[in-house]
């Protein structure tokens, strides 16, 4: 078992499973799930890649400490972990499914999403499109690939469509803070096969390739996250600790207009 500091709270990684524990009472999620590669079908480069039953990943949705669970409510936020595990299906590296938020209600545009990263090496896939919600081939604007090693923290600006790929030898853990009233959208990466790129392994470590069902205004630009005290994003401080000392700094991820240029500012071109 290795103990996972950067959750703020006492969770360990059997490294052997993938399973996410803990051996302190008050801490609980609301929810586990585990998505086999049967599900990934159709989302994968390679349309013939055939294992109907590999483990991918889990999702803990709502994991809390008891006593500390009014804290999250009061600001309509949830911190969730998921977990994915290393490997490949053909060339390519394990990923989460991928999807777009609707917009915020009454709003042009979506929930941003924070995410850190708590053990390995995520790759987030971020993409900006003309009109997620078409039935044409979707136009890439924008295509951000930020690299994540544990302990750093990134923000998936408001309208881009993202997955996070397991670009790393070991399992990928990160946590997720996000909006209680954000809702996902998988319909339109589905319809394109995944997300625009596809992330190969290599032997150096990875290699991109463009998806061609999408059309490309823009190249894919490789970023890594710099620290961000507005954002409330230090890194190797746990999240889960940072928004319990101040909370209401995190409402941005319900109300991103203010801070919308620095979404952007704390990527750094590598
Ligand atoms: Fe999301």
């Amino acid at each position: 078992m290795k103990n996972l500091t950067l959750f703020g709270m006492p969770i360990a990684l059997d490294e052997k499973t993938g399973k996410l524990t803990s051996n302190e009472p008050d801490v609980c999620w609301e929810d586990y799930s585990r998505k086999y590669s049967g599900k990934m079908a159709g989302l994968l480069a390679d349309p013939d890649y055939k294992t109907e039953d590999e483990p991918y990943y889990d999702f803990y949705k709502a994991i809390v400490k008891n006593s500390t669970r009014s804290t999250f409510s009061d600001v309509d936020l949830r911190y969730d972990s998921t977990v994915i595990l290393p490997g490949t299906a053909g060339k390519e590296f394990k990923k989460t499914a991928g999807h777009f938020h609707l917009p915020i209600p009454g709003k042009s545009y979506s929930f941003p999403e924070l995410y850190q990263v708590i053990n390995g090496t995520a790759l987030f896939v971020m993409q900006r499109v003309d009109d997620y919600q078409k039935e044409e081939p979707m136009t890439v604007k924008d295509l951000l690939l930020a690299e994540v090693h544990a302990g750093e923290t990134v923000v998936i600006p408001p309208d881009y469509g993202h997955c996070t790929v397991n670009i790393g030898e070991g399992t990928l853990v990160f946590i997720n803070l996000v909006s209680v009233n954000s809702m996902n959208y998988y319909d339109s990466v589905k319809q394109s096969h995944g997300m625009s790129a596809y992330i190969y392994k290599t032997e150096n470590g990875y290699q991109i390739e463009k998806n061609p069902n999408y059309v490309f205004e823009c190249e894919p630009k490789v970023v890594v996250p710099a620290d961000s005290p507005k954002l409330g994003i230090s890194k190797d401080c746990p999240v889960y600790t940072e928004f319990l000392k101040n909370p209401a700094l995190y409402r941005y991820l319900n109300e991103p207009e203010e801070l919308q240029e620095e979404f952007f500012a704390m990527l750094k071109e590598k």
